[in-house]
């Protein structure tokens, strides 16, 4: 027992006398002293040996040994930490902090903001559908029955076999979940990725991407679906000159095309107008009242309007793209131009 107190005495003096701002060696002297095998680990465990009436005077001075050794520690590594801060006095504060690479918004999701935008200061609110749906949603409920001719304007994708079960070939089929959802008044905008079972070329793609705007309420109007989308359209593209040409959509009666009068000024006009001045942009019409009757809305208490625009091919207008596919491929030199953008 005397001898073990020596040792301990030894230790101390030890721990007292070392010196050092070099890490290599404070850290040398933690592990010697303090680390899991180290002395003060070993002397603990020798602790249960010790006969009870010498258990104080061995724990005094083992705690003695430990206090010492951890103060030590501590103050060593303070003059090592202000040693290296002091070598460190070099540092250039002119040089050229290192640049923070800044990410881009994909111009379809900055399109399809910018129209959200521009609706949601005239009342419309956000809604969402499922991209793989069910035969209602995405047609039957839209007055497209089964071998309705129709169908083919929109070649579609089935999932597995079952006919029932397909990728939404357009935003319409949230038109439907939204209105058997909702009691009108109505009014939602509904963006989403649509798939046709199409050729990829420059001008079209199999996955793209639509707008859908859907508003019923009492005594709306067709005139109210012409402002509406001549407010849009001055608010996105700064045009203001549009014209609806009668068309045919199964869900909507009447049906309109919308074109907007793009002008014949540059070389690009004339090549995106094909000479005539004119761009065609959405289709639209007066939500047909078979539809309203299927999701549960009294057509004679409500009428509505509803439109459905490609968002590629307004991005493809406003910012210049040639080629549908650079949306899809992910080429940074690409993306990287909308950097400032959005
Ligand atoms: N769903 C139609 C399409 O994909 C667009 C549309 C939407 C037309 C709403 C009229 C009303 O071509």
């Amino acid at each position: 027992m005397e001898q073990m107190i020596e040792q301990i005495k030894t230790h101390l003096a030890e721990v007292e006398a070392f010196q050092s701002s070099d890490p290599e060696e404070i850290e040398h002297f933690r592990i010697k002293f303090l680390g899991k095998k180290g002395i003060l680990t070993s002397l603990f465990a020798a602790f249960k040996d010790v006969p009870n009436d010498q258990k104080k005077t061995f724990g005094q001075q083992l705690n003695t040994l430990k206090v010492a050794a951890n103060n030590k520690l501590e103050e060593s590594k303070k003059t090592s930490g202000s040693k290296a801060k002091a070598s460190t006095t070099s540092i250039d504060y002119t040089r050229p902090g290192q640049p923070i690479e800044v990410g881009a918004l994909h111009p379809i999701s900055i399109l399809r903001n910018q129209v959200i935008d521009i609706f949601s200061q005239i009342g419309f609110s956000l809604s969402a559908g499922p991209e793989i749906e069910d035969d209602w949603h995405n047609f039957t409920a839209l007055n497209l029955p089964e071998h309705h001719p129709a169908r083919d304007m929109q070649d579609t994708f089935f999932v597995q076999t079952n006919p029932d079960i397909l990728l939404r070939t357009h935003t319409s089929s949230v038109q439907v979940r939204h209105m058997e959802t909702n009691r009108p008044p109505i009014r939602t905008l509904s963006p989403g990725r649509v798939f046709r079972n199409e050729d990829i070329s420059p001008r079209s793609h199999c996955v793209f991407h639509q707008l859908e705007g859907l508003y019923i309420d009492k005594n709306v109007s067709f005139a109210d679906l012409k402002q509406t989308l001549l407010y849009f359209i001055k608010s996105l593209f700064g045009k203001s000159k549009i014209r609806l040409r009668p068309s045919y959509f199964p869900f909507t009666e009447p049906s309109a095309e919308v074109d907007i009068y793009w002008g014949l000024e540059t070389e690009a006009d004339y090549r995106i107008t094909k000479g005539t001045g004119w761009l065609e942009i959405m289709g639209c019409g007066m939500v047909d009242p078979q539809v309203l009757t299927n999701c549960n809305i009294n057509p004679d208490e409500y009428a509505g309007y509803a439109f459905g625009m490609g968002l590629e091919r307004m991005a493809m207008l406003l910012y210049g793209i040639d080629d549908i596919r650079m949306f899809y491929e992910n080429d940074i030199r690409f993306l990287q131009q909308f950097s400032s953008m959005g």
